[in-house]
């Protein structure tokens, strides 16, 4: 039996998201989409509906549909000669979160090492180490506006590291791996020929950088050890169709997994399958990641002007990416009690977020930090940040 400790934030989720009442800001998809709305911002209006509802429900393709990979694919470049990724490089899977576990159950397992960035979804150390590999955890920090600092991650590279883990952007803290960063990172990767695992499920939605400032994918990076997942739930605001995927440029990356996964998946919904290939389709996609990135720009301002009226005891790194902000309270100068404090914000006000040092932190730091995920429906937000000012200035001023 695997020995594997509890997911934290899934458990908080699970236990406090149907409070009666609750003002849910803990959530990190963006504000989910219905299909017949995804069908209204679809810019040839005589297109077929997403779904064939005539269609046998077989199997359908095992890795995915051809289209669907397509589609994805087409969301990357490729550092060789044509520039694009094949769609043979992808493999559909039921949500990022299977894509992460193939990812780790194919490719490591005891007597490997693996570097993880921390904090970060739990999953991404918490499986590896259940499968019998050490792992290290790479520290951001808040001075470094949670940006990796590649110095670290020398010094923690073994003889035996078999990977290093990033999620860009990250969740909890809404920061960016710049360019320059993510090179660095593969050449450390490169020298030793460690796998750079990147979990992209927050990308494309760099809602606060200018153009040149936004990172490649790290598929895009011409270091063909790189293995990327994602879905539609965050960025895409698509979470309950569970449609994610794996890309790899290393052919014998891609068979492996493949060949795992078959005793896993056998294949995705045929429904989701045809959802997803309709929103990353070329008459939609740009209008749903417009709809995302707006709504992430307009609700990101409104929790930006909570912190500058209450500067005296809450402070971030404000987050240039993604939909989770990570936000420290403080009371008398010293951070709160984080686990206390959400629960009685909680209870007075009906505000949900997640406690920081006990779901990314698992008593290791991060004390007075909450998780905020702020890109769901603009109302809740307003109404919920309306509440907890009035609960800091009773409580924490
Ligand atoms: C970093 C990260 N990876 C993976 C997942 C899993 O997402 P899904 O399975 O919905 O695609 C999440 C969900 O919160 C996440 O934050």
């Amino acid at each position: 039996m695997v020995k594997i400790p509890p997911f934290d934030v899934e458990q908080w989720m699970d236990k406090y998201e149907t409070t009666p009442g609750v003002l849910n800001i803990a959530e990190t998809c963006c504000s989910s989409i219905s299909v017949d709305a995804l069908q209204r911002l679809n810019k040839r209006q005589d297109a077929p509906p997403p779904v064939d509802f005539s269609r046998p429900m077989t199997y359908g393709a095992i890795l995915g549909s051809a289209e669907l990979r397509q589609n994805i694919a087409s969301q990357y470049d490729s550092a060789g000669s044509s520039g694009e990724v094949h769609p043979d490089s992808v493999i559909v899977t039921q949500g990022a979160i299977a894509a992460n576990h193939l990812v780790f159950y194919s490719l490591v397992g005891p007597g490997d090492h693996v570097v993880c960035v921390f904090p970060t979804y739990q999953q991404l150390y918490a499986v590896p180490e259940s499968l019998g590999a050490e792992v290290s955890l790479w520290e951001l920090k808040a001075e470094d506006g949670f940006v990796p600092d590649v110095k670290a991650l020398r010094g923690l590279i073994k003889s035996n590291t078999k990977m290093i883990v990033i999620n860009n952007p990250n969740n909890p803290t809404g920061a960016t791996i710049p360019t320059e960063t993510l090179k660095q990172i593969i050449e450390v990767a490169r020298e030793k020929g460690i796998i750079v695992f990147a979990d992209e499920v927050y990308r494309p939605l760099y809602h606060s950088l200018d153009a040149d400032k936004i990172p490649p994918s790290a598929l895009s990076l011409g270091y063909e050890k790189v293995v990327v997942t994602s879905s539609m739930s965050k960025a895409w605001a698509l979470a309950g169709i569970r449609v994610g995927w794996i890309a790899s440029q290393d052919p014998s990356i891609i068979e492996k997994v493949a060949l795992v996964r078959d005793y896993t998946t056998i294949s995705v919904s045929q429904i989701d399958d045809q959802v997803a290939r309709y929103a990353l389709s070329p008459d939609v996609r740009p209008q749903l990641i417009a709809r995302n990135l707006e709504l992430s720009k307009k609700n990101l301002a409104l929790v930006d002007q909570f912190i500058q009226g209450h500067q005296e005891v809450v402070s971030w790194v404000k987050p240039t990416a993604g939909t989770t902000a990570f936000v420290q309270f403080k009371k008398n100068g010293k951070p709160v009690d984080d686990e206390k404090f959400c629960l009685d914000v909680l209870e007075k006000t009906k505000v949900m977020f997640l406690p920081g040092s006990k779901c990314f932190g698992h008593g290791k730091g991060f004390q007075g930090y909450v998780r905020i995920g702020y890109v769901q429906e603009t109302g809740v937000l307003q109404e919920a940040l309306e509440q907890l000012s009035a609960y800091v200035k009773e409580n924490l001023a």
